[in-house]
């Protein structure tokens, strides 16, 4: 069983539990991950990634002398994550479509680092490759055609070229991923290589680079070898100079198993393919070109690590079935290419084998079997198996075989995991159909064959004020306000002072926004609802930090997320005191220092509208009895007929001031973005404070600038909190 464990990531370790030994990774306890995210799930360990990556780029400053990059290979698995890994490690990203292109556009990955594959791409693949790759490696002479009307269009975007050769040669691997053959469907033959490189030269094309890729998972390296000689044949016949880059692929394999140990050695790899090069530049008189690398599996595979929970454990013949919640769907490798994979229990992992196993998933398929014959020890239903070496070709060309769920991914540094993928939900099943004929009685919640699917939320907060995000394609048709009131209850439902749907498409701002309070009706806009919205869009990966719009029914902002998402500012538009726009009944006025005469007490209030209504008390003390006794009165007032939010607001000084909040249709809040606003706006107005105004609430602080218009803008912290999946069953009582 040790042995095994030399498959797993450079941080795992067993570790002492009050229940037994447990395996663990970058210091997280796996079984707590399982609880916590379910199965199967897959997480990522960055000091490995980061060992694997250091070890590459050793090699090549030990070995070439010329200048070297490395790019990844994203076909092995890309998610925005681990785009942003890369690009903060200076690496290069390999995308083969649109779709990966878009991953690292909202990665941010700059577009030099941006390299262009594919065999056959589409008009879409090559005009969006034009648009945002740095570079775009041509497979045949008819994509070359199509590039160079692109080309005299786009002159000063186009990306560089590197032409991809088909050296005609055979790695030892599955003959599925072998690609340098000559019957291989990629690249070019020398021949045709020359030709590509005339009709260049002719068009004035920037080609700049010669690319073979022999294929993947090999280990004898004697093929790359006879591969360069032919490439740098080629290079002399060209005449390239020393702007050239020559990339021999990627391609090195890893050991899966405990009985192909040891890892196949990134040092010895690079070391050949630099020793080869350069002894055949000075065989041909080359200048060194830029040795480019494009490693995928070597990179990542071992920093991944699948997990799975055992349903059931059974008997067929002579086999022992060990049933697992994920397989092929998640991993089609031993499927497609009799992959040979290990596997340890994570509770009690040194336990004596006690025969062979077959792990084999839930799908309705014989060939659904991870793992064949693998000596495990006796497992008991529930526990959760580990399976190493996962980190490469599993995801990336996972599916939805039997409506499976693609799983959560998560990223494991130094003992902390932040999930880079979420599960898919039953939703995500079918977001792309569209039914053909509407179904009866639509729209009714507790139909027969009616019921919502259940939903995934997340719930966030931004200084103790808590709203619920949600996507509308989970909850199509939207919430009803019971539905609404049932999901925020904090007894029944998951608690919450609103919920914030969207993002919905919007043809005037980046997103829009519905915002819901939790007694069911919609409003019109929230500073911390925004805030807080803001954030789920960049957690899901549609936002960068620069600023994007956010369309409400109280007017639009601008939003911008700083800080790793942690604070937001969010621009809320004009704060006016206009008796009309608030409103407030009576004659056309600014609402300014008036009086009210409401639970036996006359109060001075100005009233402002930041796309909703507020009423700022003025007070020389505020407490939380006054706001709870006081507020709800105050919303209710006649004089405003769209009931208000109301502040208690006492000045401390001209740059700070303090409120207690009553919100409207939530009640005692701890803090409001929007009331924040309303408040210091007040008290500028009033001359009573400078521009910029930090407001403290009793859930913490907001700060907010004013500009002489009456722009404000607010900047204040968002955290997390939990996301889940809502159950509707209660919502549906059994007939
Ligand atoms: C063009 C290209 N480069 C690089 C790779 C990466 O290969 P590997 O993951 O085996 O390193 C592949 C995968 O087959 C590929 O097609």
């Amino acid at each position: 069983m040790t042995r095994r464990l030399a498959l797993f990531p450079d941080t795992t370790q067993i570790k002492m539990s009050p229940t037994g030994e447990l395996l663990t990774i970058a210091g997280c306890d796996l079984t707590t991950l399982a609880d916590r995210y379910g199965t199967p799930l897959y997480v990522y360990d960055r000091a490995t990634l980061d060992v694997q990556l250091a070890t590459y780029r050793a090699a090549l400053s030990a070995c070439y002398s010329g200048e070297t990059e490395i790019t990844y290979a994203g076909k092995a698995f890309l998610c925005t994550g681990i785009a942003q890994w890369a690009e903060q490690n200076g690496l290069w990203v390999d995308c083969t479509s649109v779709g990966e292109l878009k991953t690292t556009e909202v990665a941010g990955v700059h577009r030099e680092h941006v390299v262009v594959h594919g065999v056959n791409k589409s008009p879409i693949d090559l005009v969006t490759a034009v648009n945002q790759a740095g570079t775009l490696v041509v497979d045949n002479l008819t994509e070359l055609e199509q590039l160079v009307p692109l080309w005299q269009q786009e002159k000063p975007f186009f990306p560089i070229l590197w032409l991809r050769l088909r050296p005609g040669l055979t790695v030892d691997t599955h003959t599925y991923i072998q690609t340098g053959q000559d019957e291989s469907k990629f690249g070019m033959n020398g021949e045709e290589i020359l030709h590509a490189a005339r009709l260049c030269q002719e068009h004035h094309l920037p080609l700049k680079g010669l690319h073979f890729h022999l294929g993947s998972h090999f280990r004898d390296l004697t093929p790359v070898g006879s591969a360069l000689e032919k490439a740098l044949n080629l290079l002399t016949e060209v005449g390239a100079d020393n702007d050239w880059t020559l990339c021999p692929g990627g391609g090195l394999g890893v050991s899966y198993h405990e009985d192909d140990l040891p890892q196949p050695e990134i040092e010895s790899y690079v070391r050949y393919i630099a020793e080869n090069l350069v002894t055949g530049c000075q065989q041909r008189g080359l200048l060194f070109p830029r040795l480019h690398l494009e490693p995928g599996r070597s990179l990542v595979a071992r920093a991944g690590v699948a997990l799975y929970r055992v349903g059931a454990v059974k008997r067929s013949g002579n086999r022992r079935w060990v049933l697992l919640d994920g397989g092929m769907a998640d991993n089609p490798r031993p499927a497609l290419y009799g992959a040979r994979y290990s596997a340890l229990p994570v509770w009690q992992p040194r336990r004596a084998a006690a025969g062979p196993a077959w792990l084999a998933g839930p799908y309705c398929e014989s060939g659904d079997i991870l793992i064949e014959g693998l000596p495990l020890p006796q497992i008991q239903p529930g526990e959760i198996i580990a399976v190493p070496v996962s980190g490469a070709y599993q995801l990336s060309m996972s599916s939805n075989y039997n409506g499976a769920r693609r799983p959560a991914v998560l990223w494991l540094e130094d003992g902390e995991s932040h999930l880079i993928q979420v599960r898919e939900t039953p939703q995500d099943v079918v977001r792309r159909d569209r039914r053909l004929w509407p179904i009866e009685q639509e729209g009714k919640p507790g139909a027969v064959g009616q019921q919502m699917p259940n939903f995934r939320f997340v719930k966030y907060h931004a200084l103790g004020n808590d709203y619920l995000a949600l996507n509308p394609s989970d909850v199509p048709g939207g919430l009803t306000p019971t539905q609404i009131r049932l999901v925020c209850d904090r007894h029944y439902g998951v608690g919450s002072d609103g919920i914030l749907l969207g993002p919905f498409e919007d043809t005037e701002c980046d997103f829009r926004l519905r915002l819901f309070n939790p007694d069911g009706t919609e409003f019109e806009k929230s500073g911390n609802g925004l805030r807080i919205f803001s954030r789920y869009l960049w957690d899901e990966g549609r936002v960068q930090e620069k600023p994007f719009t956010i369309g409400t029914p109280g007017g639009r902002v601008i939003s911008s997320v700083h800080r790793g998402g942690r604070q937001v500012t969010v621009e809320m538009g004009v704060v006016s005191f206009d008796s009309r726009k608030i409103p407030v009944i009576g004659p056309l006025r600014e609402v300014l220092n008036e009086t009210l005469l409401i639970g036996g007490q006359e109060l001075r209030y100005c009233a402002a509208t930041v796309g909703n209504p507020h009423c700022v008390v003025l007070c020389d003390e505020t407490t939380a009895q006054d706001a709870q006794r006081l507020g709800p009165l105050i919303e209710k007032d006649t004089r405003f007929p769209k009931r208000t939010n109301v502040q208690f607001m006492k000045v401390l000084d001209r740059r700070n001031i303090q409120i207690e909040i009553w919100e409207r249709g939530t009640g005692y809040t701890l803090a409001s973005g929007s009331s924040s606003c309303a408040a210091a706006a007040v008290a500028y107005r009033l001359q009573l404070c400078d521009a910029h105004i930090a407001v403290h609430m009793p859930g913490g602080q907001i700060d907010i600038s004013i500009s002489e218009d009456f722009t404000v803008s607010m900047t204040g912290s968002v955290s997390k909190v939990c996301e889940g999946v809502f159950f509707w069953e209660h919502l549906y009582p059994s007939p």
